[in-house]
């Protein structure tokens, strides 16, 4: 009883499952589950469960030190540097999986964002907004000349950067890339590089 009771409450702490005490007799306790995926499926922004887990597109993009601009100017970005951006977009659920990895990054990551690694709305040659702020790749060799992050980022999106009194990911949702991937970008800045270690335009 002890051990049934225990389960109860920790239940309960979790807030997702609904339970009726009343049903709690001679030890016996009846459980009604409410999955929250079958709920979506009837929502008003309902996605079908299988959605969830295939890309709407995927994006592969090779990021070099000649695509940094600095508004339009050419800055040469970080000599020597290079990533690869793969993006996996799911438009159902307003998710996009990333695995960015960077060759010979120097310097500390810094940018006025969250983050230093971005999807920013910018046509090739020009300047643009942050509209997608990813954890910045780590050291994965012991020179630490290879950097890698990999994950999933689901919006709504915050970058940290405030633009016309808003978040410049706010309402950003990534059916937008998809609409027009050449009106987008992937970066990272760099302490040596402010305006741009690496960048490759989406398409
Ligand atoms: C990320 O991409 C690299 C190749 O660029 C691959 O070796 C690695 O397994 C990928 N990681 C994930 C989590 O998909
Ligand atoms: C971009 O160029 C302007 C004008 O030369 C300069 O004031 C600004 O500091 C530069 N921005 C960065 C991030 O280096």
């Amino acid at each position: 009883m002890g051990a049934v009771l225990g389960v109860a409450s920790l239940a309960l702490g979790s807030g997702a499952v609904p339970l009726d005490l009343n049903n709690l007799n001679n030890g016996h306790l009846s459980l009604q589950l409410n999955i929250d995926l079958n709920q979506d499926a009837f929502g008003a922004n309902a996605f079908a469960a299988n959605d969830l887990f295939t890309f709407t597109s995927l994006h592969s993009i090779q990021a070099t030190p000649d695509q940094v601009v600095n508004d339009t100017t050419p800055t040469g970005g970080l000599a020597g540097a290079s990533g690869v951006f793969n993006f996996g977009i799911n438009s159902h659920a307003n998710m996009i999986c990333y695995n960015i990895t960077l060759h010979n990054f120097q310097g500390e990551f810094e940018s006025p964002a969250d983050t230093a690694t971005h999807i920013h709305e910018a046509a090739r040659g020009a300047s643009g907004p942050p509209r997608i702020a990813f954890p910045n790749p780590e050291p994965i060799d012991e020179a630490g000349t290879v950097r890698n992050s990999a994950g999933c980022l689901k919006g709504p999106f915050v970058t940290g950067v405030i633009m016309e009194e808003k978040d410049t990911g706010e309402g950003f949702h990534v059916s937008q890339i998809e609409q027009n991937p050449a009106a987008f970008m992937a970066d990272t800045h760099s302490s040596l590089a402010l305006p741009g270690a690496v960048r490759g335009q989406i398409a």
